[in-house]
């Protein structure tokens, strides 16, 4: 089955001439909050119970359920998290940002993510490059999670008001007080860690 959807998925990528990125994910310590967590439901599937995931839409919790994700799960908005001011060791944002429109919502879910995380707390950040074009921003994933399993998954937005990129990314996360241990920028999507 997840051969199948690996050629399928390979494919697609082709036929569509849509981008596709390799990402390789570490477990990570503690308690953490995955932030747009639904549909695949990745991190909790990388990290385990130990993973709050909020999403915004009841359905995306949902079907990440649904596909085995078994997060804690919490239907919430990204901009004003409910949750205590530091409670968490690692807050990740995996291929989520692209949903939030406008650059002013995106810095408050820095800001959000800011203050529910520990002082010393680790922000992870996976993110598709986003242009100013209004078209459909697709990109396809292959994914190896910490116990070597493997998904295969697309993403896509369309619209206006999404644009992003790791300057950006810097810039709003400077704004609500993280620092850039490392980062890393492809042609079409990023990796980022702060503290
Ligand atoms: C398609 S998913 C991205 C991938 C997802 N992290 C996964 O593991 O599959 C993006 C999610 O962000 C959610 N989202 C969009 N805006 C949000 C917001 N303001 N607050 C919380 N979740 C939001 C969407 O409902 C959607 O489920």
């Amino acid at each position: 089955m997840r051969i199948i959807r690996k050629l399928l998925m390979n494919s697609l990528a082709k036929l569509s001439r849509k981008p596709k990125a390799s990402v390789s994910l570490k477990r990570l310590e503690g308690f953490t909050v995955d932030i747009g967590a639904g549909g695949e439901g990745v991190m909790a599937k990388a990290c385990g119970r130990n993973t709050v995931g909020i999403d915004i839409n009841k359905r995306e919790i949902n079907e990440a359920r649904s596909r085995g994700s078994r997060a804690q799960w919490v239907l919430g908005d990204a901009c004003s998290m409910p949750f205590r001011n530091g409670s968490f060791d690692a807050a990740t944002f995996f291929f989520s940002l692209m949903y939030i429109k406008t650059t002013k919502r995106k810095l408050a879910t820095f800001i959000e993510a800011r203050r529910v995380l520990k002082s010393d707390g680790l922000l992870c950040l996976w993110a598709a490059i986003i242009g100013e074009k209004p078209g459909l921003h697709a990109l396809f994933l292959e994914i190896r999670l910490p116990d070597n399993g493997e998904i295969f998954t697309g993403y896509g937005v369309r619209g206006t008001e999404k644009k992003q990129n790791l300057e950006l990314i810097n810039k709003l996360a400077n704004k609500a007080g993280f620092t850039a241990t490392s980062t890393e920028a492809h042609k079409n999507w990023i990796e980022a860690y702060f503290r």
